[in-house]
């Protein structure tokens, strides 16, 4: 029989802060649960089941003023912590107040400029989020992006830390095919998945030249912590770097959003650098967007049917860890790996 799924245990970016506000309110998807997220008066992030208690209207499709959310239907009035604080055609407030009644809230924490959501918190619920900090987008420039995908959370996530892709679907911007061969260290333990390069020297793509003149070795490194989780850190010989994190959101089995937080630190020119700087990732996102959907597409009609080579450690680890959580297996269980592999790019 299969178990119960560990996803729901963890954290998950429901929005970005500046979108959930006390006067509108969001309608989001995690893991097919229907989300309405607004600020109750008190500026706190409410995320509530999407289901209006009363006779089950969309909570999303209501408007909410001043941190108060009135259901379109009958137009019940939900408050501080989703709690019902008017049902009009019982008199008002008094009434609502007697029943005590509320929505089916979500545990909510607000990190970074994000609102996380567990839809179940658990024994393997994290305490908090893994903060911006703490994935490495800590350097001064900063650009956030949103993206939404046709696939699944696993390949969405494997596709950030997928360096052969790069050539191909990035051509030019990330790297051009050359056929080097980079040797790589992968270590898994538990649900973290770190992975070093070792002399990566030029092929950076469009801007070889201005990140690492002199052509010397790069530190490149890419990690992924479950479930969600992927950052990847750039190094250059002058001391360029950046950083990039992405959250992948499993919004239903077929689709997942991410948000993606590049932060770098070109030295003088890391203050004239934003717009280029998200221009090309918005060009690199797009590419993303367009292979993946034409991916998950193509699972839809012929099912996930994959023929994997040693160079696709990466993957088989990462999909391990993900599929056994969605079965109810801790990333404990599953063996701590280490090893290295040469591929070329
Ligand atoms: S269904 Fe929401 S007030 Fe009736
Ligand atoms: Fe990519």
């Amino acid at each position: 029989m299969m178990s119960k799924s560990l996803l729901p245990q963890y954290w998950y970016v429901v929005a970005d802060a500046s979108e959930v506000t006390q006067h509108a309110v969001l309608s989001r998807t995690v893991l097919d649960e229907s989300l309405a997220c607004y600020r109750d008066a008190e500026g706190r992030a409410i995320v509530a089941q999407d289901r209006c208690i009363h006779r089950s209207a969309r909570l999303s499709s209501g408007t909410v003023r001043d941190g108060k959310l009135s259901c379109r239907y009958h137009g019940w009035v939900y408050g501080e912590s989703g709690s019902i604080i008017s049902i009009p055609c019982e008199g008002g407030a008094e009434f609502a107040r007697k029943c005590g009644m509320k929505a089916k809230t979500f545990t909510t924490a607000e990190q970074d400029g994000y609102i996380y959501v567990c839809l179940t918190p658990g024994e393997h619920t994290p305490p908090r989020p893994l903060t911006l900090r703490e994935l490495g987008s800590v350097w001064k420039g900063r650009v956030r992006l949103q993206s939404r995908f046709h696939n699944s959370l696993s390949n969405c996530v494997e596709n950030y830390i997928d360096v052969p892709h790069t050539a191909y679907v990035h051509h030019g911007i990330f790297r051009k095919p050359n056929g080097e061969p980079l040797r790589t260290t992968v270590t898994r333990c538990e649900g973290r998945i770190d992975i070093t390069y070792h002399g990566e020297r030029l092929n950076l793509g469009t801007f070889s030249a201005f990140l690492n003149p002199s052509g010397a070795e790069i530190e490149h490194s890419d990690h992924f912590f479950a479930p969600n989780v992927t950052s990847v850190h750039y190094k250059m010989p002058g001391g360029y770097r950046y950083s990039i994190s992405s959250q992948s959101i499993p919004v239903t089995a077929m689709e997942t959003l991410v948000y993606t937080d590049i932060s770098y630190d070109f030295g003088i020119w890391t203050a004239i650098s934003k717009a280029m700087v998200k221009r090309q990732a918005q060009e690199v996102l797009k590419q993303d967007i367009d292979i993946l959907n034409e991916q998950g597409r193509n699972i839809e009609k012929y099912g996930e049917r994959f023929y994997t080579t040693s160079a696709d450690l990466i993957h088989t680890l990462t999909s391990e860890v993900i599929s056994g959580l969605r079965n109810g297996k801790s990333p404990a269980e599953l063996s701590a790996e280490q090893k290295e592999i040469t591929f070329c790019v």
